[in-house]
């Protein structure tokens, strides 16, 4: 049998082939054009000589089938004809799949994502592994194109249209048990029975599932019409087509075309070729591979923390010991009294059960998390986190007492908002020890965390901060410790712009749909009650010591009032007692949304530039990955930094 790079070919005594995709020097499988071009060549030999029963294409990794398209090929295209030429020559190989003779069928190990199922689809069967690692979706929209290799046809044959646009159009990924209920795979199974439930399909040649007689109605020409008329309208509640093109594409195209025979291919392939080339997917892309670049921090570090002990178990302290337990550390969490600890263990019984859901794992995450009362865990952690009140004098006492009783190598972590490092660090024997680590509220929700970095930290003690932030599975931003560090620093400005608003008169909603209207996932108003007016209240008070912003009446009166937004029901909007906003009656405003959006956005592209002339991150793409992953800024826009220079506002690379 010939050798691939990267397939490996087997035969075994039932006459069977398997196929198993193995990515040469990747830990993960993506498909570019070499790894087409090799599955081309395998199919026509199969195609021409069918001498087995059946097809079993599988992954040789240790985790996940096929993790989707390489997306690294995706910067290189020089013209919209050449992406369109790939993607015609991919549908074509998936063609051939479809088409041989023997049955088929793609045994999913873990995630299935992209490229990779539709690979899947092209098989007569698909069998996924029952477990919390398996995950099938479509989420190219995600990166502002739409799926190219025949996802946006096959899918919906498969499992109908309403089902498939459920997929396709927001780009979630669902589970095995999941996708068997749907019948996008034939079979979810433990992994121990994969191999075999993959035999039984091509051996038996079963009958492969039959589509629903209503998908066949609803792709009648007329009904295409009207039902693409109300996914569209339903569409633009939630996204714009000029920022979030490709979704109502995918609608368009299955209007125009349906999805039998040849046509909806070629058309799939010309407007994904078109999407590759928009100011959206350019900057989706972009912020893709920032993520990747905050993955990659620290890689080669060796740190391996076990065990995390947290010092303080109220809001902060004790969700980031719940989500420390979740992510399989070892958690002790310490206060001042047993009656302090008992709320946080109760939030996370809740979090393990919405993010665990079976009670034997609820279980084990519930051992994981240990109240410590006397501080048992100190000399015993790897890390410790320090989350107690925002309070100079107690912190330093903390951390004397700290050095003194920890591992010698363990990490000393503060989580504090305002209080400079090298305040607290100045009563330590050895100051480099010393880091920020500082998570945002709420933690279980929020990706972005700050490794912040004082004048004497060690360089180690970053690189093992940064290591361990990435096994909790977090994004770490390096940023220096100065004033509001990087996120607080350029929203905050942001939002005392739109409290100043209100007291000049413009209604609340009309700068929240501002803001949302130009990419923000919620308003600046809406932000600020949902954060807290008394914590925006003392992070403004605290950035004005430095940088001399006024604070508006209207904030500190509220404050003074007790209506502290959300969570007292009240703020500058009205809430219910489970939290919903009471939206007030609709008021018009007679100056252009732009112009209120511009007034706020200038706010933060100039708290921006400021960051990066002081150093705060190290470059514009840093920053930028900062606000999109921190504050959900607009990803289609890139973030702050590449926003400015589109607009021609200003150059991050002249700093
Ligand atoms: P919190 O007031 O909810 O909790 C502080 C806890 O620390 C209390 O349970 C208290 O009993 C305990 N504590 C105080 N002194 C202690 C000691 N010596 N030993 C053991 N426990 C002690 O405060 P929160 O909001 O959780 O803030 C904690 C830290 O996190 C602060 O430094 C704050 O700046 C920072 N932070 C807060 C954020 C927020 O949104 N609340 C966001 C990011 C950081």
């Amino acid at each position: 049998m010939k050798q691939y790079k990267h397939w490996r070919l087997e035969g075994d005594v039932d006459q069977l082939l398997w196929l198993a995709l193995d990515r040469y020097e990747e830990s993960v499988n993506t498909i570019n054009e070499e790894v087409m071009e090799e599955f081309s060549d395998i199919l026509d030999k199969l195609t021409k000589n069918p001498d087995y029963k059946g097809l079993i294409i599988t992954s040789a990794k240790k985790h996940g089938f096929i993790a989707g398209a390489d997306i690294s090929q995706f910067n290189k295209f020089k013209n919209i004809e050449e992406a369109v030429n790939l993607l015609r020559g991919g549908q074509r190989v998936f063609d051939k799949l479809e088409n041989l003779k023997i049955p088929t069928v793609a045994l999913i190990n873990g995630f299935c994502l992209g490229g990779g199922l539709e690979l899947a689809l092209a098989c007569r069967y698909r069998v996924a592994e029952n477990g919390p690692k398996t995950r099938l979706g479509l989420p190219e929209v995600k990166l502002g194109i739409h799926p190219g290799w025949g996802g946006t046809v096959r899918l919906p044959r498969l499992i109908g249209v309403p089902q498939a646009f459920n997929m396709i159009l927001s780009g979630h990924t669902i589970s095995g048990k999941v996708a068997a209920k749907l019948g996008l795979v034939d079979a979810a199974v433990p992994q121990r029975h994969l191999v075999n439930a993959a035999k039984y399909y091509v051996l038996q040649s079963a009958i492969p599932r039959k589509i629903r007689k209503s998908n066949q109605i609803i792709n009648n020409v007329i009904l295409r019409r009207i039902v693409a008329t109300y996914l569209t309208r339903k569409l633009h509640t939630k996204i714009k087509p000029e920022q979030y093109p490709a979704p109502f594409q995918v609608i368009n195209n299955w209007e125009q075309v349906g999805i039998y025979g040849q046509a909806p291919l070629e058309k799939e392939a010309k407007t994904c070729g078109k999407l590759f080339f928009s100011e959206t997917s350019e900057n989706l892309v972009r912020a893709f591979f920032l993520q990747e670049r905050l993955k990659n921090l620290a890689k080669e570090s060796y740190f391996a923390p076990q065990h995390v002990h947290v010092i303080g178990a109220g809001t902060m302290g004790g969700d980031i010991a719940a989500w420390c337990a979740l992510q399989g550390m070892q958690v002790t969490l310490q206060d001042r009294e047993p009656k302090l600890i008992a709320p946080a263990i109760k939030r996370a019984f809740l979090l393990f059960n919405e993010k665990l859901k079976e009670a034997h794992l609820v279980q084990k995450a519930m051992d994981r998390l240990q109240p410590d009362i006397t501080g048992l865990g100190i000399s015993r952690a790897d890390i410790i986190i320090e989350a107690i009140y925002e309070d100079l004098k107690v912190k330093q006492t903390l951390f004397q007492e700290l050095e003194k009783q920890a591992k010698p190598q363990a990490i000393l972590a503060t989580n504090t908002s305002s209080i400079p490092l090298d305040e607290i660090n100045s009563v330590m024997q050895m100051p480099g020890r010393l880091v920020g680590i500082h998570f945002f509220n709420p933690v279980p929700k929020m990706l972005l965390v700050e490794v912040v970095r004082g004048q004497c930290t060690a360089e180690k003690v970053i690189d093992n901060s940064i290591a361990f932030v990435r096994k909790i599975d977090r994004l770490p931003l390096p940023v220096k410790s100065s004033p509001g560090f990087l996120v607080n620093r350029i929203l905050m400005p942001y939002l005392l712009e739109s409290v100043q608003m209100l007291e000049e008169g413009v209604p609340a909603t009309i700068i929240d749909k501002a803001m949302t209207d130009f990419g923000m996932p919620m308003g600046p108003v809406t932000l600020a009650d949902v954060v807290g007016l008394d914590v925006c209240l003392s992070v403004a008070t605290h950035l004005g010591r430095y940088f001399h912003t006024a604070i508006p009446t209207r904030l500190a009166a509220l404050v003074e009032r007790g209506q502290l937004g959300r969570k007292t029901g009240e703020g500058f909007y009205r809430y219910t007692k489970a939290g919903k906003q009471l939206k007030p009656q609709p008021q018009s405003y007679d100056k252009p949304a732009t112009e209120i959006a511009n007034r706020l956005v200038l706010r933060m592209l100039n708290e921006s530039f400021a960051c990066l002339r002081e150093g705060v991150v190290t470059d514009a793409d840093l920053l930028d990955a900062g606000m999109i992953f921190g504050t959900g800024f607009a990803p289609f826009r890139g973030g702050p930094m590449r926003y400015a220079k589109t607009q021609s506002i200003g150059n991050p690379e002249s700093i």
